[in-house]
């Protein structure tokens, strides 16, 4: 635990220190849950959002964009049901005057008796060594099974306050399980209350005829919104998609954990419209395509796990999140939803606008389903940086702090370095940055010896280094060192343009 905390402290000094990213109003002592992107920050987050954007509607026949605006009609938030339940349960301790979202409490108690399994395996993994078998143990070790049963007892409990919406019984649950306020250390709790997590915000100039209106709280229902201009001018046929990129706004109780879980955030949306009765199929079929996408960026696999949902919102019939095993344990990353035809029909409902796509071999017009996929960008940008973020002990006993980014990812693709300020070869470097500046982002540098700049250049997350040296100038060749295991190849100045082509192309990466 104390490793992860101190992990996930050097990712966001890390990201500060290298221009990636900074607390918002900084200068005013920054805003809660708020964050902006530096000038790496920026860079390596458009690049997420093109390899998203270009898998979806460049790789994919049927998949168009979209770019809606974050103001919408405030009916579309009422068809949608944000506005009646798009809520979180709070709880206030009476004693310390915090205020906590019920469920998570509920959740961070269960995960702690989680831990204690988890220990008791690592000791008997230990005491036993190879003659450990982890599911037998599960299955007889009467401690792991008390635990077991409690965190499914909670499990059940949970599910159905939630589902039935009972929020004397939420209360009730956390009373009945003892759960303590970690600043006072009392349980003298308040009543539950649902708190909406929308922003709202007026239109119009005088308070009189301003209207309320909301930021979104999620980039689909413009999509939604607009399902029947794109569908008709695209003239696109069942299946397609359409997929956007945008910023969404909640204005979260418990907004802690970084940029996992802040007020302002991006999302990348794709909702995939389908003919009723195959949604299931579609749906293991986006599950299918994101994993891919996923494991295609290295990542790892083993970070990465499927959670099915218990509790499913009120628009699905399934649903399911990609984990990620970010610096704080196994968290949502992103989420694919089986959105049934919840959203065209309740739009249809309030607007008294036909959403259907009429399907001429049949002769008759129906309201497709709706599998969604959807990623937070800000999400993906945390689970790239941190498991990136690399302490190596090379041979020779020294120590270098390397950002592993996928190089398809990271903000500069190449540091153009002469080996010397002198003899010629600043002018041979400045001419190769001129040069592959028309395809890729590259920067020059000079300071400091070339050692120095290598490792400025690891720590920064650039995957190649082209070193300048006074051989260049007889053989026209240059250095390219590999950021990640520093081996270094020689290269004619004429072949590096296809050389990054090759490393970087979309096509070696997403294939
Ligand atoms: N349209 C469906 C939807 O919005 P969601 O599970 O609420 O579903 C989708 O959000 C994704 O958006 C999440 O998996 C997460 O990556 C991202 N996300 C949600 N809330 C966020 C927040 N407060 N901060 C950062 N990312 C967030």
């Amino acid at each position: 635990m104390a490793k992860q905390q101190d992990k996930f402290k050097q990712v966001i000094a890390h990201a500060k220190e290298y221009g990636y990213i900074f607390s918002s109003s900084e200068i005013y002592d920054g805003l809660s849950a708020v964050y902006d992107y530096g000038q790496n920050g920026v860079e390596l987050k458009n690049n997420i959002k093109e390899y998203w954007w270009k898998s979806m509607t460049q790789m994919h026949q049927n998949i168009v964009g979209l770019d809606a605006a974050i103001l919408m009609h405030p009916k579309t938030w009422k068809a949608s049901g944000h506005v009646d339940a798009f809520n979180d349960p709070l709880i206030d301790n009476k004693d310390s005057k915090k205020r906590y979202r019920a469920d998570v409490l509920v959740e961070d108690f269960r995960e702690k008796i989680n831990e204690k399994i988890n220990k008791d395996i690592v000791k008997a993994k230990k005491r036993f060594k190879d003659a450990f078998d982890e599911e037998q143990y599960r299955a007889t070790n009467p401690n792991v099974l008390r635990r077991q049963k409690q965190i499914d007892d909670i499990t059940l409990r949970l599910t159905e306050v939630q589902n039935d919406n009972d929020l004397e019984g939420f209360r009730q649950l956390i009373i009945d399980l003892d759960i303590k306020c970690p600043v006072s250390g009392t349980a003298n709790w308040t009543d539950v209350k649902q708190f909406n997590l929308m922003f709202a915000t007026k239109l119009g100039a005088s308070a009189e005829s301003a209207t309320d209106l909301y930021l979104r709280p999620e980039t689909a229902q413009g999509i939604f919104v607009n399902f029947a201009n794109v569908q008709k001018t695209g003239r696109l046929k069942i299946p397609f998609g359409i997929a956007q990129i945008g910023k969404a706004f909640r204005n979260e109780i418990v907004a802690r954990q970084f940029i996992f879980r802040q007020r302002e955030f991006e999302q990348m949306e794709m909702q995939f419209f389908v003919k009723p009765g195959e949604e299931l199929e579609w749906f293991d079929y986006w599950k299918t395509q994101r994993q891919h996408w996923h494991n295609s960026l290295g990542l790892g696999e083993d970070n990465y796990r499927f959670h099915d949902h218990e509790k499913l919102a009120h628009y699905a019939n399934a649903a399911t999140d990609i984990e990620f095993n970010f610096p704080f344990g196994f968290k949502e990353l992103e989420g694919i939803h089986s959105r049934t035809d919840f959203d065209l029909k309740a739009h249809e409902e309030l607007s008294g606008k036909k959403l259907q796509f009429f399907d001429h071999e049949k002769g008759e017009s129906y309201v497709p389903y709706v599998i969604e996929t959807s990623i937070g960008v800000d999400r993906m940008f945390l689970a790239v940086f941190s498991s990136a973020l690399t302490d190596e002990t090379l041979k020779d006993g020294s120590t270098r702090t390397v950002l592993k980014l996928p190089s398809v990812l990271a903000p500069y693709k190449a540091a153009v370095l002469p080996l010397l300020k002198r003899d010629g070869l600043p002018e041979i470097a400045q001419q190769i940055v001129e040069d592959l500046k028309w395809d890729f982002k590259v920067i020059y540098d000079e300071k400091d010896a070339v050692g120095r700049r290598y490792r400025r250049q690891d720590a920064a997350g650039t995957p190649f280094c082209i070193t300048v040296d006074h051989d260049t100038k007889e053989d026209k060749s240059v250095t390219i060192r590999y950021r990640d295991t520093m081996e270094q190849k020689r290269v004619p100045i004429s072949e590096l343009k296809s050389v990054l082509d090759q490393e970087l192309s979309y096509k070696t990466w997403l294939k």
